[in-house]
């Protein structure tokens, strides 16, 4: 049997035809599969590493392996000129497994733990972020020669993820840190920022490519020669809304760092979301349906804890639910997850066409930030992965 779905024009707008075309004839071909399944697009995957980083020449592209760090997508990028941006010894360990040499690795979470910071600086992991006094001692103990990194703390306005309240340093502070490694076995290289994830302000670039200047200038005067600029992840994908192109964004930032720094400066750019948000399709199937107080509740079997806790922090997915047999309007769903906890409710007040129990629900770009925040809570399975 031929599944339909209510295919709608800004569902286009949001996923692209082939990803999508993709997603439906490999759920003709598996009608009876166990869902929730994550379905990842081989293809966009490629497409989107092909695309980050053009328009910055010179630039070197981490993909931030937290954004998704299931095997199979860390082994088709193996393949591709991409390096990998960790954080744990649980990333750094399955890089390992695949092989993939510590030339491509650099971590910036600027704060690791002491076993990390020895596998990786074993494994021969050379880059390194900080933001305190005691990140660096750790460092000059445990990875003596390494090369470090400030994380400066910078706008998020208008990310829809924002990343700012847990890391980075003020300008006074970041001189301060890196004049303090120039004094030890460490070699400070660089100043790394995040604009927030999901940025939907080019603008917050421009501030902190500023701030970072500055920064440079700053330890320039002092004899610090700084080399490296890592302007972070943050470019964003389409969920709900069209979201600026990555070409343009990245033209934008071309512009700003032209302005601002000199042409030899090696640029990082360590983007998650981007890589792999927009190839994923979640294919989910509804478990029932409720009236709670003239509301009407849909339920899936997958929720905040198994796969869609960005929802809990303001993301809004797109849904594409399947034809029924009568014709329905839209009304509003309130989307909830299959666990007993009440904090597991995906959205509100989502405009959707009446479902039928047991049929197909997909969720559009869901490649990022789902599976790899997902647990077992309440024995509900992390959707498998699976790349078309
Ligand atoms: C240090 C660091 N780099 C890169 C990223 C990837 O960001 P994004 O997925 O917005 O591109 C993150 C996300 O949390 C991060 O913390």
């Amino acid at each position: 049997m031929v599944r339909k779905f209510r295919i709608e024009n800004h569902h286009r707008k949001i996923v692209s035809k082939r990803t999508l075309l993709k997603a439906l004839s490999f759920i003709d071909a598996h009608p009876q599969m166990d869902t929730p399944v994550l379905l990842m697009d081989k293809e966009k995957i490629l497409e989107n590493v092909s695309i980050i980083g053009k328009e910055i020449k010179g630039s070197q592209v981490f993909y931030a392996v937290k954004a998704n760090a299931d095997l199979s997508i860390l082994k088709l990028l193996k393949h591709q000129d991409v390096g990998f941006e960790i954080a744990s010894e649980g990333e750094l360990e399955l890089l390992m497994s695949l092989g993939i040499s510590p030339q491509r690795i650099i971590t910036s979470n600027p704060i690791k733990s002491v076993p990390f910071i020895q596998k990786a600086y074993q494994y021969g992991v050379q880059y390194f972020a900080f933001d305190s006094l005691s990140e660096l001692e750790k460092l000059s103990l445990f990875a003596p020669g390494a090369r470090v990194y400030v994380r400066l703390a910078v706008p998020n306005e208008g990310s829809e993820w924002p990343l700012s309240k847990k890391f980075g340093v003020e300008l006074e502070e970041a001189f301060f840190l890196l004049q303090k490694a120039s004094q030890t076995n460490l070699k400070p290289v660089g100043v790394t920022f995040h604009v927030g994830s999901q940025c939907l302000n080019v603008y917050n670039w421009y501030i902190a490519i500023e701030k970072a200047k500055q920064l440079w200038e700053r330890c320039k005067e002092n004899g610090i020669n700084l080399e490296m600029l890592n302007i972070g992840g943050g470019y964003p994908i389409n969920y709900t809304r069209v979201a600026p192109d990555i070409r343009e964004v990245e033209s934008q930032i071309r512009k700003f760092l032209k302005e601002k720094f000199p042409s030899r400066t090696q640029i990082f750019i360590e983007p998650g979301r981007a890589i792999v948000g927009n190839a994923g399709i979640m294919v989910t199937r509804v478990l029932g349906k409720a009236e709670r107080n003239y509301e009407h509740w849909l339920y899936l079997d997958v929720g905040v804890f198994n796969g869609l806790m960005e929802s809990l922090g303001g993301i809004k997915y797109t849904y594409i639910t399947e034809e029924t047999s009568k014709s329905s309007p839209c009304k509003k769903w309130i989307i909830g997850g299959p666990s007993c906890d009440s904090m597991d409710i995906v959205v509100r007040h989502v405009d959707l066409p009446d479902v039928e129990e047991g049929s197909f629900v997909l969720i559009l770009s869901a490649g990022a930030y789902t599976i790899s925040y997902a647990s077992e809570f309440n024995g509900f399975p992390i959707p498998k992965v699976v790349l078309i």
